[in-house]
C-alpha cells in the first residue's frame, strides 16, 4: 500500500515535464523519493520484528544471534578455565552451554601415564586423547604445536577417545620429550592463555621404572607376543609372557641415569609452577584411590568411579625382576637411591579381584 502510493507520487511527478525552474522542481521530487524510501524501510523493519518473534518466522529463516553461553554458578577465580568450545566437526546440541575445562597430563613414559589415562577415559565426561605429540609433525615447531592444542581443546581432534557433546574436560598425554620442555616458554604462555590445567603425573620409583623401559624396549624387538609388540596389556597371561624377560642393567650408567630423570622431573615442576596443577605419583594412585577423586575434583567433573582394564606387567619383588640384581644393590647402597630398592607399594586391602582397587593388580 505504502509502495503504491509512494511510486505514483513519484511516476505522476516524474511524468509531468517541469515547465518552470526545473532545479527547484527536481529538487521536491528528490527529497520525496528519499522520504518515501525512508517511509517503506522503516515499514519493512518493523515486519521482520514482528514476524521474528513469532512461530512464522522460521519461514524467513532469519538468523538469528547465538546467545553466548553465561558461566552462572563459576566462581570469579574459575572463569579463566571455563570454556564453551564451538567445534567446527560437531554440533555440541544439548551440551553446547556445559562449561568445558582444558587439561594436559604431563609425564614421562613408562610411568603408569597410559593406566592413569585409561581411568580418566572412563568417566563419561572425560576425554583424554593420548600421545598426540608422539607425532613428530605436530611438535616441529611452536606453530604447529599451538595448531595441534587449538584444535584439541576446541575438541575438533577425532580420537578414539572423543567423547559426545557432553565433554566437560578435554585434554593429553604430553610427555616431557615431546617437545614440552625444549618450548616450554610458549607453552606456559598457552596454558596460561587458554586456561590449560596441567597434571604432572610421574613415578617415584625411578629403578622400577628404569626395568619397564628396558623390557619394552626390549620387546619393541623380539615382540613376545605372538609377534606383536605390546605396551600395554590387558590379561594377566599377556602380563606374565612379558615379565618372562629379564633385563640386565648396566651399573655404571645406572646413577647417572637416574639423575639425569630426576633432574628432568624437578626442571618440569620449575617451568610449569605457574601453571593451575596438581601433582601425583603414580604409587600414590596406585595405593590410594582417593587420589583419583582429587583429580575429578580438579577437573571439575562429577565424581564417578573410574575404571581400567589394563593388567600391571611387572609385579613382585625388584631382584626377580632382573638379571644382575647383586650389582644393582651394590650400586645404589647407601645412595638416596637407596629407597628404589625397597616395595614399591602396599596394597592397603588384600587382594580381591572385584574391588577396583585391585582390578589393575590381580596378577
Ligand atoms: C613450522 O612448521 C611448518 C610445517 O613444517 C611450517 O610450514 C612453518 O613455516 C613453521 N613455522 C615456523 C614458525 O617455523
Ligand atoms: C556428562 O555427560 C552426561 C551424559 O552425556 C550429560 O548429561 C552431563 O550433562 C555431562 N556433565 C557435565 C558436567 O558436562
Ligand atoms: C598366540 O596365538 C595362539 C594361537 O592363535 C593362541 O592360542 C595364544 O593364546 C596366543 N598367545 C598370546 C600370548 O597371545
Ligand atoms: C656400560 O656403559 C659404559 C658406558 O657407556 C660402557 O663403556 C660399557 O661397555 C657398558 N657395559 C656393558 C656391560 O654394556
Ligand atoms: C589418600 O589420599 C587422600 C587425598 O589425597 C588423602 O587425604 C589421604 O590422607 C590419603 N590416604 C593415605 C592413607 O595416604
Ligand atoms: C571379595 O569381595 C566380595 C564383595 O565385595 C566378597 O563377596 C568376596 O567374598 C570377596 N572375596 C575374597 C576372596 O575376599
Amino acid at each position: 500500500m505504502a509502495e503504491d502510493f509512494c511510486f505514483w507520487l513519484k511516476d505522476s511527478l516524474i511524468i509531468k515535464p517541469p515547465k518552470k525552474n526545473p532545479l527547484a522542481l527536481r529538487m521536491v521530487v528528490l527529497v520525496f523519493v528519499m522520504l518515501c524510501a525512508v517511509y517503506i524501510s522503516s515499514l519493512c523493519l518493523r515486519q521482520v520484528g514482528q514476524f521474528g518473534g513469532q512461530s512464522t518466522g522460521r519461514l524467513f529463516s532469519v538468523p538469528v544471534v547465538e546467545r553466548p553461553c553465561e558461566a552462572a554458578n563459576i566462581e570469579p577465580s574459575e572463569k579463566p578455565y571455563v570454556h564453551f568450545p564451538k567445534p567446527n566437526t560437531f554440533s555440541r546440541d544439548e551440551c553446547a552451554c556445559n562449561p568445558v575445562r582444558n587439561f594436559a597430563i604431563l609425564s614421562t613414559q613408562r610411568s603408569g601415564s597410559g593406566w592413569f589415562e585409561t581411568l580418566l577415559n572412563s568417566h563419561m565426561n572425560i576425554s583424554s586423547n593420548g600421545e598426540i605429540f608422539s607425532v613428530k609433525v605436530r611438535r616441529r615447531n611452536i606453530s604447529t604445536i599451538v595448531e595441534t592444542l587449538d584444535k584439541l581443546y576446541n575438541l575438533d581432534f577425532l580420537t578414539s577417545a572423543s567423547k559426545n557433546e557432553c565433554t566437560a574436560a578435554v585434554g593429553l598425554k604430553w610427555m616431557l620429550n615431546q617437545g614440552l620442555m625444549q618450548h616450554h616458554e610458549e607453552i606456559v604462555e598457552y596454558f596460561k592463555l587458554k586456561g590449560v590445567s596441567a597434571i604432572f603425573l610421574f613415578r617415584r620409583n625411578l629403578l622400577r621404572r628404569m626395568i619397564s623401559i628396558l623390557a619394552n624396549s626390549y620387546d619393541q624387538n623380539a615382540k613376545l607376543l605372538n609377534g606383536t609388540h605390546k605396551s600395554h596389556v590387558h590379561s594377566a597371561h599377556e602380563a606374565q609372557i612379558l615379565a618372562s624377560y629379564k633385563p640386565t642393567i648396566n651399573t655404571s650408567l645406572l646413577i647417572p641415569n637416574l639423575k639425569q630423570v630426576e633432574e628432568l622431573v624437578t626442571k618440569s615442576l620449575e617451568y610449569f609452577k605457574s601453571t593451575r596443577h596438581i601433582i601425583l605419583s603414580y604409587e600414590d594412585v596406585v595405593k590410594n584411590r582417593t587420589k583419583l577423586v582429587d583429580v575429578q575434583d580438579f577437573l571439575r567433573v562429577p565424581r564417578q568411579e573410574l575404571k581400567s582394564r589394563q593388567v600391571k606387567i611387572h609385579k613382585g619383588p625388584l631382584s626377580s625382576q632382573v638379571e644382575n640384581w647383586g650389582e644393582i644393590e651394590k650400586t645404589l647402597k647407601g645412595t638416596h637411591y637407596e629407597t628404589f630398592l625397597g616395595e614399591d607399594y602396599k596394597l592397603e586391602k588384600p587382594s580381591n579381584a572385584s574391588s577396583p582397587c585391585c582390578e589393575i593388580l590381580k596378577e
